[in-house]
Parts: structure tokens; sequence; C-alpha cells
């Protein structure tokens, strides 16, 4: 009876240890893996499917990442040059067709199996709930801000915060008006580009535990103010969704109509609205960005009001609210004021302020 030589007895004692290491340190990876919370709370419906097509993949592919590195560690050690073989060639192979096909159908079968799972997922959270129960949000990303479009029961009001309620689906129509952004609320999971000439879509519904506020964020470098574009999305319970919409939807009733608008305009507090923003549509607060010594504000990361109003007419300063970018103050950049504030201001708003800019910067 042959013995086994001492080298083929070492190689097989070799080869025996890998495969320990190997599921041990597969073990521990996908522990790891499993264990680290990479996302945020699942705050949306869709995100519990998502979260559990990365915790599959993890299972998948850590078992592959370890077999792949013990490999390579295998044949390092395993075949290292010793004393003496400087000049040896290795054995001559010409191939192995049983290797060959076991290593092309094995990745071949995971990848489709991942493939087909994660496209059964992508259609169970793309699916439109039953007709008639979904708001439509119309989403447009602009150099550096979101604005949101609701119709609701006919009529329609723009926002510069998100409002949805809980637990009912919502389809977001995304538009661009100037370059790509992308559309995310991590806590959601979806994302998708903004991309301008064309709308695209996705749904998410916000679960009904995840009434509170969840940041908005731009995915897609879009210039120089792209890390403030930045906004939130408030998850309201039914009802207070409800008093929210009545709320915005009578606003124009209050405010619009034609007549009386000398009387409406004095009922706006301009400086409050300086200070405060809007809070009806969470139109950011001059004040926020601008000096202004009547209303106390300090902040300067847009100009001085005081100075670079000075001397100016109420039709700049109209401008300069309504089109921040048409004329730029020396010392400071276009496109870090959001050009929102004709959809988040009422006329009459815009009117109050810039009577009160007008007066508080020529005195
Ligand atoms: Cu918009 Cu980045």
């Amino acid at each position: 009876m042959p013995e086994e030589s001492t080298p083929r007895r070492e190689r097989k004692r070799t080869v025996q240890q890998m495969v320990v290491v190997g599921i041990i340190a597969t073990a521990i990876g996908i522990a790891i893996g499993l264990t680290i919370h990479w996302f945020p709370p699942a705050d949306s419906t869709q995100a519990d499917k998502i979260d559990t097509l990365w915790d599959v993949l993890i299972i998948a592919t850590v078992p592959v990442f370890v077999l792949v590195t013990v490999i390579v560690c295998f044949a390092v050690i395993e075949f290292r040059m010793r004393p003496g073989e400087e000049n040896l060639d290795g054995p001559p192979i010409h191939g192995n067709t049983r290797l060959e096909v076991i290593w092309t159908a094995i990745p071949a079968i995971l990848i489709v199996g991942l493939v087909t799972y994660a496209y059964v997922v992508m259609r169970d959270i793309e699916q439109a709930p039953a007709a008639g129960n979904e708001r439509v949000v119309t989403v447009t990303g602009q150099q550096f801000t979101w604005t949101f479009a609701y119709n609701e029961g006919g009529k329609r009001f723009s926002t510069a915060q998100l409002y949805l309620p809980a637990g009912k689906s919502v389809k977001f129509d995304v538009k661009s008006k100037d370059v790509i952004h992308d559309f995310w609320v991590p806590d959601f999971r979806m994302k998708i580009d903004a991309v301008p000439g064309i709308t695209t879509h996705y749904r998410i519904t916000p679960k009904t535990n995840a009434i509170g506020d969840h940041d908005i964020v731009c995915a897609e470098l879009c210039g120089l103010g792209h890390a403030y574009m930045r906004q939130t999305a408030h998850v309201l319970s039914k009802p207070d969704f409800q008093a929210w919409v009545t709320k915005m939807t009578r606003q124009p009733a209050a405010t619009g109509g034609g007549g009386g608008g000398g009387a409406q305009a004095g009922t706006v507090d301009a400086k409050a609205l300086f200070t405060q923003g809007n809070p009806d549509t969470s139109a950011t607060a001059c004040g926020t960005c601008h000096t202004l010594a009547d209303a106390g504000t300090t902040a300067t990361t847009g100009p001085d009001l005081d100075k670079v109003l000075k001397g100016k007419d109420a039709a700049f300063i109209k401008q300069s609210i309504l089109d921040p970018n048409k004329v730029i103050a020396p010392g400071y950049q276009a496109d870090i004021m959001p050009t929102n504030f004709g959809d988040t201001l009422s006329p009459q708003q815009v009117d109050a302020l810039v009577q009160y800019l007008s007066k508080v910067t020529n005195k």
C-alpha cells in the first residue's frame, strides 16, 4: 500500500486549515455585516424591503469575498518560491474544463438569483396602490432648493418643505429647472435624479409610526450650494395633515381675489416675516442669511441689506427677492439665495417685505 508523500499530506493539511479559516471568517463577516446599522431608521414601508435586500446581499457576498481572499492567501503561501526554485517554471497547465465550467456556472447562478430577487423587490416597492388611493406631489429641484407642489382636491399650492400624511402612499413627480439634482429622503430609502426636461417618479408610503421630521437631501453634486440643498419632510398624522391642507388652501381665499389689496398687505407683519419666514410654506427667513439692523439680524451668508439696499427703489428690492440672480452684490455668488420665494410667499407678503425693506434701509 503506497503511503501518501509528505508534501501531499502537508498540502492537504493546509487546505483543511484554509477551509476552517474561511468558514470562521465568513461567519464573522456576516455577523458584522448584519450587526452594523448601515441605514437611518426605516420610515417608509418600502424601506423594510430594501433593508432586507441589503441583508441578503451581505449574506450572499461575504462568502464570495472570503473565498477569493482565502484562495489568494492560500496560493501565496502554498506556491511561494522556495530557496533553490528561483529559475524554475511552474508545471505547464493547459486548462481544466471541469473547473472552468464550475467557476462559470456557480457565479452565473448566483447572479441570476440575486438579479431576480432584486427585480421582485423593485416591482414590489414600485407597485401602485389601488386607484385613487394616492396623492401626487410634484418635486422641483433647482439651484439650490426644492419646491413641492400639491394638488389637494383641485386646489393647488406650493411649499418649500414637504408635508405628508403617515400611512398614505405618495407618488413624487420629480423635475428640475436647471441642472441634475437627486431627490432623496434617506429615512424613506428611495431616491431618484431630477433631470431637466423629463419627469422622473417614485412612490413611498410613510409608516404610521414615522410621524416627525425627516431630512431631504440633494444627492447629486449640482453646484456650489449643493450642500445647502437640504430641506425637511414632515410626516403628520392624517388629521394634522388635513388641518395643514385646509390652512394652505384657505390662504389664497384670504389673501387673493383682487379687491382690497392694500388692506391685506397691512395685515402682514413684514418684520416677523423677515425674521421667521413663512411658517405656512416654510419659506426661509431672510434673517437667516442677511443682516438687517431694524430686524436685529446679523447673519453674513448673504449681503448686508442695510448696505446693499440703501438708495434702491421698491422695484429693485422686489426683483432681488423674486429673482435674486439678476443682480449679485459684489463679493457674493449667484445661485445661493433660493429662487422660489415667488412660490412660497404670497404676493401680499412679498409686497409687505418690499415696503418694509424699502422703509428701514432708506431712513
Ligand atoms: Cu441639487 Cu445637489
